[in-house]
């Protein structure tokens, strides 16, 4: 099935392309993302020169080249500016070189060059640009802001100064594939969701550098009447909605009622506990949001991570498998550790002989900075001073900064 793409004038000779990955599950096949993706590319047309605001992954070269076309000659091209060299922005390139006669100069940053010719094995006429940079292209003043590790530490930024828009590249953008290419109010509630799964999985690591850039951008004193990302929605409405969308979520700014639930149960024997705390969170007015590994269901973790980055506090309920964390839960608490701001957490755990994996649950997010209430471990189902004790967390949860 042929993809579907928008190409569309969204200010004067300035072009959005937009593909919409529905061929993808797996986001960097990492990231389980139903939802899906788009890739936007821009091309700007003025004084008989043509620039290129990246490409869309490789998947869709043949599909760029002809949106292009749609546009104008794609051997016109005269400048391709790449702002991230991360494949998906950058696949298609060799495809649209090549049907431009490798006519255009590749603007980019120094490490951007290194990276495109390792990954592609291309030599094309490049251009390097540095923080600050100004160029005068298609009759517009291009002003290059170099935004390390939004996403790679060779990410730039475009900025034109005579149309107000900031090509923002993976920053501000998010999963899933809007209705629309603005940011209409009733879109917009339905995709913050999206952008806040994306910052979690894709930028959570680097979430001090969403703060330090955007306190970059906001210190040049820029004019902004749009944001132009690579993906999902263009900010025309509200940029600045945004903007302290992704800074909230870097400084951790949690929703205060809302408690994430995560919970391994091989047999069942964890049900009492998690049923406790859930009642608890409720009792106290907050809002639950569970996820549960059992012999049914194993969540993606993409989700989870979505789910925990905004919210107030953690229950994570684990059975100790093989002397150690059961593995699914391992594993998502070495990313919690890595990509979410730190938050209280409750630690509960069951065992059959030997309690180890709430201890080991607790150092590792302890050891992270997450401050822990308390690690609630027994043998077998919990019993009525285990419940208590679950309760008496909850509320600590509650009242912990
Ligand atoms: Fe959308 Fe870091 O690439």
């Amino acid at each position: 099935m042929a993809p579907r793409i928008l190409s569309q004038e969204v200010a004067r000779e300035f072009y959005l392309l937009r593909v919409d990955d529905e061929k993808v599950n797996y986001f960097e096949a990492l990231w389980s993302i139903p939802e899906k993706v788009t890739y936007n590319a821009y091309l700007l047309v003025g004084n008989g020169e043509v620039v290129l605001f990246d490409c869309w992954k490789n998947t869709y070269a043949d599909e760029l080249v002809e949106t292009i076309k749609g546009i104008v000659d794609p051997r016109d091209i005269t400048h391709i500016i790449v702002h991230h060299a991360e494949p998906d922005h950058s696949g298609s390139l060799p495809r649209v070189l090549e049907v431009n006669g490798f006519r255009a100069e590749v603007v980019t940053y120094s490490m951007g060059k290194s990276i495109l010719e390792a990954f592609y094995k291309i030599s094309p006429k490049f251009r390097i640009v540095k923080d600050g940079d100004e160029l005068a292209l298609a009759g517009e003043n291009i002003k290059i802001i170099h935004t390390p590790w939004l996403h790679w530490p060779e990410t730039i930024m475009s900025y034109l100064s005579g149309r107000k828009i900031l090509l923002s590249c993976d920053a501000f953008g998010g999963y899933s594939i809007p209705r629309t290419i603005f940011d209409d109010e009733e879109v917009v509630r339905e995709y913050l969701p999206s952008v806040r799964k994306y910052v979690a999985t894709v930028i959570g690591f680097y979430r001090q550098h969403i703060i330090r850039n955007v306190e970059k951008i906001q210190s040049l004193g820029l004019s902004i009447d749009m944001i132009a990302p690579a993906h999902g929605l263009i900010w025309k409405r509200r940029p600045q909605l945004i903007v302290d969308y992704y800074r909230a979520l870097a400084e951790g700014r949690p929703d205060e009622y809302k408690i994430l639930v995560i919970s391994g149960s091989m047999y069942g024997l964890m049900e009492a506990a998690t049923r406790v705390a859930v009642e608890e969170v409720e009792r106290l007015g907050g809002r639950v949001v569970f996820y549960r590994f059992d012999d049914s269901e194993q969540p993606p973790f993409s989700d989870i991570l979505g789910d925990a980055i905004d919210s107030k506090a953690i229950i994570l309920a684990t059975p100790t498998y093989e002397v150690g964390i059961y593995p699914p839960l391992d594993q998502l608490v070495e990313l919690i550790t890595k990509k979410i701001p730190q938050k209280p957490v409750l630690v509960v755990g069951s065992y059959g002989w030997a309690g180890v994996a709430a201890k080991k649950v607790s150092e590792k997010l302890g050891g992270s900075g997450f401050k822990v209430i308390d690690v609630i471990e027994f043998q077998g189902s919990a019993s009525e001073k285990n419940i208590q004790r679950i309760r008496e967390g909850v509320k600590k949860l509650f009242e912990s900064p």
